[in-house]
């Protein structure tokens, strides 16, 4: 399985970083092969146009929407500003489409407020339902993100332990489900082939 983790905060100063590298070693610890796809490095430009329409695609674009074809799901961590998600996350979205189709997305929000980003959560799941994938149900919000996590990734309050372990689950139990499904598809679709050769 591989579950790349996309990092939506591209912030000076930036905490959510703290989050993909925690969320990415649970998954690691899983036997989940991931990496953080971190926007910041990514740099895109405001998007002209979807990569499927461009013979000119910006610098590592090719690169970004390979990655994303091939990730069973998804794992976005998002900052909230402002009541929403980032922009700059949206216009990374936004340059793909096929991409993402049936993949599940799980969304780790993260705001320095006391409410753990949760209006981020729910505009971000409509966006991923319009991107053809799947939200799923669990979430990871986490709240003053400043205080309750170290630089390294590890959480200060044992709870984040806890309520990963729900949220990844979740993850990873409908990922599995959507891979069988897409294996069986395939070998129906090979076996019309051989009836008709
Ligand atoms: C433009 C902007 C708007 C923000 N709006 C909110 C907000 O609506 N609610 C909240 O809890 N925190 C808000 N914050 C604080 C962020 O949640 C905080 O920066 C947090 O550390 C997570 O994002 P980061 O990766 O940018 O550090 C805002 C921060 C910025 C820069």
């Amino acid at each position: 399985m591989y579950i790349p983790v996309i990092l939506g905060s591209t912030r000076r100063g930036r905490q959510s970083g703290k989050v993909a590298r925690f969320l990415a070693a649970q998954l690691t610890a899983r036997s989940v092969q991931t990496e953080i796809l971190d926007l910041a490095d990514f740099n895109f430009p405001i998007m002209e146009e979807r990569l499927s329409k461009r013979d000119d695609p910006p610098p590592r674009l090719r690169e970004f929407a390979a990655k994303i074809a091939a990730a069973d799901a998804l794992l976005i961590v998002t900052p909230e500003y402002n009541s929403g998600y980032p922009g700059v996350l949206k216009n990374a979205l936004d340059y793909l489409y096929a991409e993402y189709k049936r993949k599940p997305v799980g969304i780790a929000t993260v705001s320095a407020g006391m409410f753990g980003g949760l209006s981020a959560l729910s505009q971000l799941r409509q966006v991923v339902l319009a991107l053809g994938a799947y939200p799923i149900p669990a979430s990871f919000p986490v709240r003053t993100v400043q205080d309750n996590f170290a630089d390294d990734g590890t959480p200060r309050d044992p709870i984040y332990e806890k309520s990963a372990d729900a949220f990844l689950r979740e993850l990873l139990w409908l990922t599995d489900a959507v891979v069988r499904q897409k294996d069986a598809g395939k070998q129906k679709e090979k076996q019309r082939e051989l009836v008709k050769a």
